[in-house]
């Protein structure tokens, strides 16, 4: 096996710190101790049911034993709850953190006790697309990292709630990993987004995609298209425009993908463009999306802006959005950043969308409900 003259994540990151000479090296120690927690994450994916980590994770004893339930009132996987405290494991001890925040927890974990607390927080999706698992198709996880806002002089207090309320523009880092034929990380601390591929034998992230750029031409979207009697008309337009092909205004035929892991349509997106939009809509009026703000949202925006892309709500930037609560649900649409530009726009014009859009009216896929 070539192993090339490749940096681990390790000397990468030491590399990083060395242009900042003011800086202590707790966030590197920090992302080490994610990796760790994702590379674990990554050997109970492999090893499947053979690892007994398939199916339903059960609560209770005797008859009271039933699937357990997240606060977003979904049924946890066996590995949603492994990969969750897999996470808490490796990284509550660093000293480096000063609480964390999880999509399978309700409220922030504090650091317990018996270790120091340090001055960041972490925010996890420890396994997103989780409907995966049982049928082996890639997952992976999504992490955020913030200052403690005031952290010099708070060290002897757990954080608040409202502390994690940060919007996504103050993340010092974000990454996610992904466990698919290869376990990958993919990173950035604010200089450019570097993904690394888990060496198996030498158990080493080493950096295989320096630089990555969201390729600004593309021809393939990604959307769940069950949905589509729910979309509002700028999204309704976006897609018939698509579907329209070379014919249509777009003069060109775009491809789909849906792998219900937002994690990998972000990979396929940093590797060659497109778009992923998981929309408002009206199925849900008590629900601003499907996906979360603060740990998939956030993460995968700050990601697409440091490569180029964009990143947004439909309307306005995901980064700029001031969260009102830990698991607040957000439309989300994010990829090259002509087209998520393009979706903005049609946002912004309703009038332009009605009289520019014949197409989803009798010619239309995905017609509309309304009248
Ligand atoms: P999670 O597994 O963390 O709950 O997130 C799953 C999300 C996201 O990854 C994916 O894009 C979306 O749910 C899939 O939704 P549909 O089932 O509506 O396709
Ligand atoms: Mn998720
Ligand atoms: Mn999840």
């Amino acid at each position: 096996m070539p192993t090339k003259n490749r940096s681990t994540l390790t000397q990468f990151l030491i590399e990083e710190r060395r242009k900042h000479p003011d800086a202590s090296g707790d966030l590197n120690a920090l992302i080490l101790n994610v990796a760790m927690a994702c590379k674990a994450i990554a050997k109970a994916v492999a090893f499947g049911d053979l690892g007994d980590v398939l199916g339903d994770h059960v609560a209770g004893g005797g008859a009271a034993q039933q699937a357990s339930v997240n606060v977003q009132g979904e049924t946890q996987k066996k590995l949603d709850v492994l990969s969750n405290d897999l996470f808490i494991r490796m990284n509550e001890w660093s000293g480096h953190l000063a609480g964390m925040a999880s999509e399978e927890m309700e409220m922030p974990i504090d650091i317990p006790a018996r270790f120091p607390r340090g001055k960041y927080l972490l925010v996890f999706d420890p396994l997103d697309g989780s409907s995966n698992i049982d049928v082996n198709v890639t997952v992976g996880s999504i992490f955020g990292v913030f200052r403690r806002p005031g952290a010099a002089d708070a060290a002897d207090t757990p954080p608040s709630g409202a502390d994690y309320l940060q919007a996504g523009s103050a993340q010092v880092a974000a990454g996610y990993a992904l466990y698919g034929p290869t376990t990958m990380l993919v990173l950035s601390v604010g200089t450019g987004v570097f993904g690394f591929t888990l060496d198996p034998t030498l158990g080493e992230f080493m950096l295989t995609h320096p630089n990555i750029r969201v390729p600004e031409q593309t021809q393939e979207f990604a959307i769940n298209a069950s949905n589509s009697r729910f979309w509002e008309a700028p999204v309704r337009r976006y897609v018939d425009e698509c579907l329209a092909g070379k014919t249509g205004p777009r003069g060109k035929d775009f491809n789909m993908r849906w792998i219900a892991s937002m994690v990998a349509e972000a990979h396929r997106i940093m590797m060659r463009g497109g778009v992923f939009m998981y929309p408002r809509d009206t199925k849900d009026p008590t629900k601003a999306g499907r996906l979360r703000l603060m740990y998939e949202a956030n993460p995968i925006g700050f990601l697409m802006e440091q490569a180029g892309g964009r990143a947004s709500t439909g309307e306005f930037p995901i980064l700029g959005i001031q969260p009102r609560e830990l698991h607040q649900r957000i439309g989300l649409v994010f990829g090259s950043k002509a087209e998520v530009e393009r979706i903005e726009d049609y946002h912004r014009n309703p009038a332009a969308v009605k009289d520019s859009s014949p197409l989803f009216a009798a010619r239309s896929l995905f017609l509309s409900d309304t009248p």
